[in-house]
């Protein structure tokens, strides 16, 4: 395939070299990146692009489904067993992304101008969580909770604005929260009010089906996740809910807001999640998490203000107030050292739009089978680029030597 692309497209061709090689020489700490297998890559580039399958499994609106549906349902059969589910849950794997999966999510449960409640973006919650720029702010009405300035869910505060606002549906799980998540209280508070309890577990997915973080279930009535992030697979999303709501999402993704399926992403799906209970996926689940924790404890030794005082999850929150460096300006120089992180709020920021913090994550330096000993030299190169302000140039030529001993898996 390649070497068809090379040769009737090679400005394209070149390009994705390039990005390979860029993946290659830097370390990613996006924690919300992933550093998928070949083996996906064939599923994920294979012919079934070519197909149209709206609709639901045996019941589509296009003739010759019959491997789309074998795919699919294999899909949605692993979802389930990757998360221990019975038959009170059902998967729904269409969503092309997680922004729509959460969508459907509410314009399946909820009605135009209901209330839903989230955290706010600058509290690590995610757009779709209600924030006012994005869909599910503007066509709902959106409550939403903050962090203390101690960087953690404050629980009281979260049922205390329920009781008031009395919200249709409560979500929890987000995109920048280093402490593990409390589903149980989530699930307490959002039955107390009456409402349903959305758990949005795009971050923590695998760690939640390797049992490294609390599941979700049975507190929660919906849980929704990318499956693009901890869980290592394609772009897309899977959504789980309890058997009696799935015929509403399943009708809010199509035909409310999707046409057909991509049948090639839902194959990798498929893929992904016949990984989750091997040994090796589940090795790295636990590996991700130690080496948060060492890249933690490696920059509060080097005298870094960590968001909650470090981590339980995959990933941290650096607060660069004491460090006399903005998030950007941080972003910026760890960039040139080969260091991908990127800004974020801190709790207490005045200006989302200058914050004051850097996020970072170890799922990807993990996938490509880094360790404890890495994660440290990792922290020791923030330091470094951040706090000693060594040229990021030089440091960049370590960085790359690191790298060429864990081969991303392309080259
Ligand atoms: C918690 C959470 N939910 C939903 C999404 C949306 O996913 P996508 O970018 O695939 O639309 C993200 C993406 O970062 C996320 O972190």
């Amino acid at each position: 395939m390649e070497k068809q692309l090379q040769k009737i497209d090679a400005v394209l061709y070149e390009l994705i070299q390039k990005e390979i090689q860029r993946q290659q020489d830097t370390i990613d700490l996006i924690p919300s990146e992933s550093l998928v297998s070949t083996a996906l890559l064939e599923a994920l580039g294979s012919p079934l692009t070519n197909k149209y399958s709206e609709g639901e499994v045996g019941k589509r609106y296009y003739p010759g489904n019959e491997y789309c549906d074998q795919i699919e349902s294999l899909a949605k059969q692993r979802a389930k067993q990757a998360f221990g589910l019975g038959d009170d849950w059902e998967a729904n794997v269409q969503a092309l992304s997680g922004s729509p999966a959460n969508l459907a999510v509410y314009f399946g449960l909820l009605q135009v101008g209901e209330t839903m409640m989230g955290m706010a973006l600058s509290s690590g919650g995610h757009l779709t969580h209600g924030h006012k720029v994005n869909a599910s702010g503007k066509v709902f009405k959106s409550v939403q909770y903050e962090v203390g300035i101690d960087g953690k869910i404050d629980y009281e505060k979260v049922a205390e604005l329920a009781r008031e606002h009395k919200p249709k549906i409560i979500i929890s799980g987000y995109t920048a929260y280093p402490l593990k998540i409390d589903f149980a209280k989530f699930g307490e508070i959002a039955k107390e009010v009456g409402a349903y309890h959305l758990a949005d577990i795009s971050h923590i997915a695998g760690l939640v089906s390797a049992n490294c973080h609390p599941l979700p279930f049975p507190f929660a009535d919906v849980v929704t996740m990318t499956t693009h992030k901890t869980l290592n697979g394609p772009r897309g999303a899977v959504i789980l809910a309890k058997k009696e709501l799935m015929d509403k999402i399943n009708r809010a993704i199509f035909p409310g807001l999707q046409g057909g399926p991509h049948n090639h992403q839902t194959a990798a799906i498929a893929f992904t999640l016949g990984q989750v209970k091997t040994s090796a996926f589940l090795q790295t689940q636990k590996q991700i998490i130690l080496n948060a924790k060492t890249l933690a404890d490696s920059l509060i030794e080097k005298g870094f203000n960590l968001v909650a005082g470090g981590t339980e999850n995959h990933l941290l929150l650096v607060d660069l107030r004491s460090k006399n460096i903005s998030g950007m300006e941080a972003q910026n120089l760890l960039e040139k050292a080969g260091l991908i992180a990127n800004r974020n709020t801190v709790p207490g920021d005045p200006s989302p739009f200058n914050p004051s913090g850097v996020r970072m994550g170890s799922p990807v330096m993990t996938f490509r089978g880094m360790k404890e000993g890495e994660a440290k030299m990792i922290g020791e190169w923030i330091d470094r680029v951040i706090t000693q302000r060594e040229n990021p140039e030089q440091i960049k030529l370590e960085v790359v030597d690191l790298c060429s001993r864990f081969k991303v898996p392309y080259v």
